[in-house]
C-alpha cells in the first residue's frame, strides 16, 4: 500500500536560516497546498472536538495564518499577538528570549475578556519563549488558556516540557 502524505511531508527544512547553524522550518510551502493546509487545521482542531473555544490567539507572523484559518473553522474571533510597535490600541507587553535573538509581544488589553477560553496557536514551538510570553499576556488578561496548538514541535529545545511545567495542555501535529 503507498504512504499516506502526512502534515510533515508539506514543510520543508532550510539549513542556516536565519542565521548559520539553525535549521529553518519553513510552512510556507504547507500554506500553499490546499490539501496540506486543510490536513493542518483539522488535525489541530481534532482534540478539542466538543469543547468550549471563545477565542483563537495566534502569534506573529505565522501563527496568524494558522490562527485565522483555525478561528474561521470554529466560527469565533481571532486576536493577533504581535511584535512590539505593531498594534494601534492600548497594549500590554511581555519581553521574551528566541532561539535566535530576543523581542517583545503586545496585545491589546480590551482584546480577550476575564473567563473567556483561548486556544493558542502557532506554528512551531521551539525553547517556548514566544509561547510562554503570550500565556502571560493571555493570563494578565484573565483568559483561560484550554490549550496550546502548534504544527510542529522540536522539543530537543525544550518547549513542550517549559510550557507543561506551567501547567499547559500541548499539542502538535509532527516533530
Ligand atoms: C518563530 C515561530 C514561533 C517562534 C518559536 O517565529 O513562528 O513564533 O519562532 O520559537 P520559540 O519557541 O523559541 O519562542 P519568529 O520569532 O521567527 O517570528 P516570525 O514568525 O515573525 O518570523
Ligand atoms: N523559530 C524558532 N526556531 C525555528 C526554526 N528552527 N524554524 C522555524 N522557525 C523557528
Amino acid at each position: 500500500m503507498p504512504k499516506s502524505t502526512t502534515v510533515k511531508d508539506y514543510i520543508r527544512t532550510i539549513a542556516d536560516f536565519p542565521h548559520e547553524g539553525i535549521m529553518f522550518r519553513d510552512v510556507t510551502t504547507l500554506f500553499a497546498d490546499p490539501r496540506g493546509f486543510r490536513m493542518a487545521v483539522d488535525q489541530m482542531l481534532h482534540p478539542y472536538a466538543g469543547m468550549r473555544i471563545d477565542k483563537v490567539v495566534g502569534l506573529e507572523a505565522r501563527g496568524f495564518i494558522l490562527g485565522g484559518a483555525v478561528a474561521h473553522q470554529l466560527s469565533v474571533g481571532f486576536v493577533p499577538i504581535r511584535k512590539k510597535g505593531k498594534l494601534p490600541g492600548k497594549v500590554i507587553s511581555e519581553d521574551y528570549q528566541l532561539e535566535y535573538g530576543e523581542a517583545v509581544v503586545e496585545v491589546h488589553d480590551d482584546a480577550i475578556s476575564a473567563g473567556e477560553k483561548v486556544l493558542l496557536v502557532d506554528d512551531l514551538l521551539a525553547t517556548g519563549g514566544t509561547a510562554e510570553a503570550g500565556i502571560r499576556l493571555i493570563e494578565r488578561l484573565g483568559g483561560e488558556i484550554l490549550s496550546c496548538a502548534f504544527i510542529i514541535d522540536l522539543p530537543e529545545l525544550g518547549g513542550r516540557a517549559r510550557l507543561e511545567k506551567l501547567g499547559m495542555d500541548v499539542h502538535a501535529l509532527c516533530a
